[in-house]
């Protein structure tokens, strides 16, 4: 099983480019389902969750060609409704395909995405939307079978925001009859970007990143062309890269209003950071603080950099207290980095991190999902001694080419079977 290998004690400095985000280019892909003909997306990351969507779609009878970047795809009038448990298991973000099949063909059987190492991640509130506009949804053997004539608007509240029970049921109010109304809608850049591609095609949406989206029903979509945003979480955990080696590192191609809530952190400790409109620099830091951060919805800090950001707390001068309030089970690398010698208590959501600036010491680690395997890189960067992560398939399901970017910016970092 593959691993990484990475030399600590480097300071990273250089530019690096974001790619184009996974959790935007997710909800695009599955909303070509709505409108049959020829999608173009582009700037769409290589990753193997974009991949796993790709065989989900052409197992649903799409056509898909990629060419560097540049994803076309191009959706007949489907054959099949059924988005199997072997495909979705893989895969738990391809309960997208839920909303727009209900919407497009009236009738969906999709395998429950079951849980996951962060959390159970049930999907009811999908569920509860679809019913509201109904749908008759029954849940058998693992799968949620979905049957309606046509869906209907209603008006939608979420008691918690979730950010793909929102793109799911604003997929799903594009053709129903009516309006519908989305309240307590998660506000991510994602969902906005997969909003503003829906309009493209015809949909009349308006409200996207706030809390409220209005979505009026309409006849039918046609297909349009698209530029996938930036990926936000992979730009904060290079920029965390640049920061906890104490180098300078720019991160361009990106949207820095993406990233208040990790800037506005990474300044309270100490940092220096220089802001345009593409890109943030870090700059070189002598020492930082510990602060307090606590994960919530979008645009407060991102529960996808919890992680990340734990590393930079280990070396920081003091104490940080972290607060996971998303997902009930997202501390499995607080372990690994006891490995590394940091100094952390875990308690339910909380984690009280013990600063210590240069404490960490190489081992091997394993990470144990996507965001805890780049925040082990991470801390394998300032360890002392080459560190071992082990189970790096994980890193490859959300970030193109680390290696080859931390690389450019000086870092030590190979692969190993
Ligand atoms: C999306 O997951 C992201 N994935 C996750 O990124 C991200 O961590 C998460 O949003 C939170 O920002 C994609 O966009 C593909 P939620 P999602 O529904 O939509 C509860 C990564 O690393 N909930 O917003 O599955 C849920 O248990 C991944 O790129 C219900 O109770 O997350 C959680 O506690 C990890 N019932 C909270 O809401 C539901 O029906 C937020 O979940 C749905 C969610």
């Amino acid at each position: 099983m593959e691993k990484m290998l990475v030399k600590g004690g480097i300071q990273l400095n250089g530019e690096v480019h974001a790619s184009g985000a996974k959790n935007s280019a997710l909800p695009l892909l599955f909303s070509t389902l709505l409108a049959p003909g020829k999608h173009v997306f582009k700037n769409v990351p290589h990753l193997m969750d974009i991949q796993s969507t790709m065989v989900l779609l052409k197992h649903l009878g799409c056509e898909i060609s990629w060419e560097g970047s540049t994803v076309q795809v191009d959706v007949p009038e489907l054959k099949s409704f059924e988005a199997p448990y072997d495909l979705v298991r893989k895969m738990r973000a391809s309960i997208l395909c839920l909303g727009p099949l209900m919407a497009r063909y009236g009738q969906a059987k999709v395998s429950l995405p079951g849980g996951c190492a962060i959390g159970t991640r049930p999907i009811d509130l999908h569920l509860e939307g679809l019913k509201e506009m109904g749908a008759q949804i029954d849940v058998d053997s693992g799968y949620v079978f979905g049957k309606v004539d046509k869906l209907k608007g209603a008006k939608l509240i979420f008691e918690s925001p979730t950010v793909t029970g929102t793109e799911n049921l604003m997929m799903a109010a594009c053709l129903a009859d009516g309006v519908t109304l989305i309240e307590n809608a998660a506000k991510e850049p994602e969902i906005w970007d997969l909003a503003e591609y829906l309009n493209k095609m015809g949909a009349k949406i308006s409200g996207h990143g706030s809390s409220i989206i209005r979505i009026e029903g309409v006849d039918r979509l046609t297909p349009a062309e698209h530029v996938v945003i930036p990926d936000r979480i992979e730009a904060g955990t290079l920029l965390l890269a640049g920061a906890i080696t104490g180098g300078e590192v720019t991160v361009s191609s990106c949207r820095p209003d993406d990233l208040d809530a990790l800037i506005s952190k990474m300044k309270e400790s100490g940092f220096k950071l220089s802001i345009d409109e593409s890109s943030i620099t870090v700059h070189k830091n002598t020492g930082y603080t510990g602060v307090d951060v606590t994960t919530a919805p979008h645009p407060a800090f991102p529960t996808d950099l919890q992680a990340q950001f734990m590393a930079l707390m280990t070396q920081a001068d003091g104490t940080s207290v972290i607060t996971e309030t998303i997902f009930e089970n997202r501390f499995m690398h607080v372990q690994e980095l006891v490995r590394l010698n940091a100094d952390i208590t875990p308690k339910t959501r909380v984690a009280i991190v013990r600063g210590a600036p240069g404490s960490l010491k190489a081992a091997p680690v394993m990470a144990t999902d996507l965001r805890a395997s780049a925040c082990l890189i991470l801390a394998g960067l300032a360890a002392q001694g080459e560190t071992e992560v082990n189970r790096i398939y994980h890193l490859d399901r959300g970030y193109e080419k680390m290696e080859e970017k931390l690389s450019k910016l000086g870092a030590q970092i190979c692969r190993k079977n």
